[in-house]
């Protein structure tokens, strides 16, 4: 059993004590009314954390500023937000964990937001080439410099009042603060611009005037840049000077964290990065200073043990590992390890999926949904059919036995999984089989039937009589309905991805989605000649930090890319496509066609009235991503 000991040491940041070394840092959400106002749902996410065993919840950012609001920001930018803090701080203390109180100026932040509300004018330290009037500025004078200090003051105010245990400036990513400490994004010429002396002077004097504002009473964090991640930003070696000079105005403790988001892709790591991305910036910062450091970024429980045993970090930042299991703490404490749901940053918490509340987590159906975990015991007891052991049969058939159903699954394949199992043959995406292995081993534990290699029927399931059937069939790849797509050199992506077909010479993808992008880069990365044709744009709703990552590679891979390209007929070396107006010849000794996928729901319909109760759930219902089914899998496991 690996030793987690060091987590549950207890630690200091400044006076303040923390029961233990894992902290839930802030991770904005929709879970606040529109106008920003603290809702039931709000307060049942923070609770579910608070119960799991957390040391330290930093709750998403409070805005500090009227004039910079955001939708879904719980702010704390006047006086009439004190309440709605004190609630959530006071249920979160009610399972003796501490709250942090995150202060930012939300900056340029607004365009990873994707909007500059109604009426607002971004605020910037100064002039860039890329701002334009299509986006709504303002560059900061001294006075308003002056003001938005003392917005931070007053704000920590409230927030001591509201009960905080601890503040957090938020100085990194693109917020005002962060955006004051980067070379690129601060190219003013006064004594707020130019040296890393003077850059730091805006976070540093906000350091100053929370400390007189809360006293020696409240320890201050304050989270930055190891690095910008862009060429003339902020590199490791000056975060460690910014570091030092935040120690010596005042700060309590330093979180580190990377990248200015919007245009590096490096804040909220997906699969794409590697385990502890960020360790080697928080070595840089550990060695500079003397108070504590936190550290963020894909860190497993494992690494997160490592890291405090070794040194490394003070604290460790679990963001998406508590989305996907908020009493990850408590199982770790308790030799549970083996019961976590583990993240596999597929980063579809921030797809537009998630947005809409069509499903959050690919490993935890409850996420945002807390109030309905766990679900109701069964009553009465039924037998359920599920057909289909992809996610969608295995989640829908977890919830099930969790409430007490009698289950049984019946797979076609050999192998349970479906899709999953060539969703995770992409290159980066080994860790995906953690879902599988969790949704496999938690059924083991409940002897759940499972019959391999069985076809259901019609036939099959009025002969077994079961009392609900679960449709979870899933979907196959859709074909590109034009002249010359039944030759033989058109092959589908998932063969490709399996492995099961190697295409040779000029290789031509089709669609402008994940599943095109990826086998269009694995190929790439294999030295092959390809190009991917799209008939709108690329990646149009698909989450963007991912989309992003994907684009660079691709584009330093030189793969061209053709969007707006209707393709007219596949001939034998060649596609005939409409590009720009032109009707064009691509060479192309392999089509690779990457266009989606079909849902297979032929068995739902045909049961449809025949047995008493019929649902159908996941990719058979509409192809969809994995929090999708997860998702889908909780709402028709309560029906039944
Ligand atoms: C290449 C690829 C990459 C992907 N990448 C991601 C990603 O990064 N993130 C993400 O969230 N999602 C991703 N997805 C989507 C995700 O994999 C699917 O949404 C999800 O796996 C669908 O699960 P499902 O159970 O509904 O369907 P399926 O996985 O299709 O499972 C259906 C199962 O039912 C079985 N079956 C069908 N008919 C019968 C029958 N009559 N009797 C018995 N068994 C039957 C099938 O054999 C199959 O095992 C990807 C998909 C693909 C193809
Ligand atoms: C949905 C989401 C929202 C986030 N919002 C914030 C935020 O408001 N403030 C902040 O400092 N970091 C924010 N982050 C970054 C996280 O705090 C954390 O640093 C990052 O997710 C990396 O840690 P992880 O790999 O453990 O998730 C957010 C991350 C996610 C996933
Ligand atoms: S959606 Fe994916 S990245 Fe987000 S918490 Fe869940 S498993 Fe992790």
């Amino acid at each position: 059993m690996t030793d987690f000991s060091a987590l549950f040491q207890p630690g200091n940041i400044g006076s303040l004590r923390l029961e233990n070394r894992i902290v839930m840092p802030a991770m904005a959400s929709q879970l606040p009314e529109p106008d920003g106002r603290l809702s039931e749902r709000l307060l049942d996410y923070y609770r579910a954390r608070a119960e799991g065993g957390v040391g330290l919840i930093i709750p998403a950012y409070a805005g500090v500023s009227a004039d910079a609001p955001l939708m879904f920001n719980m702010a704390l930018s006047d006086d009439s937000w004190v309440e709605d803090w004190s609630r959530l701080i006071d249920v979160i203390h009610s399972y003796g964990v501490k709250v942090g109180v995150q202060l930012m100026h939300v900056g340029m932040l607004y365009l990873f937001a994707g909007f500059v509300p109604q009426g607002i004018t971004m605020k910037v330290p100064s002039e860039m080439p890329w701002l334009s009037d299509d986006i709504p500025y303002q560059v900061l004078n001294h006075e308003d410099i002056e003001r938005y200090i003392d917005d931070f003051g007053q704000t920590s105010r409230r927030a001591k009042e509201a009960g905080a245990d601890l503040i957090e400036i938020h100085s990194c990513h693109g917020s005002l603060a962060g955006m004051f400490m980067s070379p690129i994004t601060n190219r003013r010429t006064d004594d707020y611009g130019g040296s890393a002396e003077n850059r730091v002077r805006f976070p540093r004097r906000i350091v100053e005037r929370i400390r007189k504002e809360v006293g020696s009473y409240l320890p201050i964090l304050i989270r930055i840049n190891g690095s910008d991640d862009l060429d003339g930003g902020i590199t490791i070696e000056e975060a460690a000077q910014h570091a030092v000079m935040l120690e010596s105005a005042g700060a309590d403790a330093i979180s580190v964290s990377r990248g200015i988001e919007f245009w590096a892709t490096t804040t909220i790591p997906s699969y794409l990065y590697p385990n502890g991305s960020m360790l080697s910036l928080v070595d840089g910062i550990k060695k500079a200073v003397l108070v504590p450091v936190m550290a963020a970024g894909k860190i497993t429980p494992e690494l997160a043990q490592e890291v405090v045993a070794d040194g490394r970090a003070d604290f460790v930042a679990l963001g998406r590992p508590l989305l996907a299991d908020p009493e990850l703490p408590n199982k770790l404490r308790q030799g549970r390890a083996d019961e976590i749901r583990r993240c596999i940053y597929c980063m579809n918490c921030l797809s537009f999926e998630a947005a809409m509340g069509g499903g959050s987590c690919s490993v935890n159906p409850y996420l945002n949904l807390e109030s309905q975990y766990p679900p109701k015991a069964a009553s009465p007891v039924k037998e359920v059919m599920i057909v289909g052991g992809g996610l969608a049969g295995l989640q829908t058939a977890l919830i099930l036995v969790e409430r007490g159903h009698h289950v049984t699954i019946y797979e076609k394949d050999a192998e349970l999984g479906g899709q999953w199992n060539i969703a995770r043959a992409v290159n980066d995406k080994e860790d995906f089989v953690n879902l599988l292995h969790f949704l496999k081993q938690s059924l083991d534990k409940y002897e759940v039937e499972i019959y391999m290699g069985v076809e259901v029927t019609k036939a099959k399931v009025i002969e077994a009589k079961p009392d609900a059937v679960v449709i979870a069939t899933g979907a196959v790849p859709a074909v590109l309905d034009v002249p010359g797509f039944q030759r033989k050199n058109v092959v589908q992506a998932l063969d490709v991805i399996s492995g099961k077909i190697k295409p040779e010479g000029r290789i031509v993808v089709f669609g402008g989605r994940y599943t095109a992008l990826e086998t269009a880069l694995m190929l790439a990365e294999q030295s092959k000649d390809v190009s991917v044709v799209t008939r709108a744009a690329f990646g149009l709703t698909l989450e963007r930090v991912t989309f992003r990552t994907l684009l660079k590679r691709l584009i330093d891979l030189r793969v061209p890319m053709y969007p707006n390209t209707a393709v007219l007929e596949i001939v034998e070396k060649h596609v005939v496509m409409r590009y720009n107006g032109e009707v064009l010849e691509l060479s192309a000794d392999t089509v690779v066609l990457a266009v989606g996928m079909r849902s297979e729901n032929r068995l739902a319909q045909e049961l449809e009235g025949i047995v008493p109760e019929v649902y159908a759930v996941g990719d058979c219902v509409k192809p969809r991503n994995a929090a999708s089914v997860a998702y889908q899998a909780a709402q028709v496991a309560a029906k039944i």
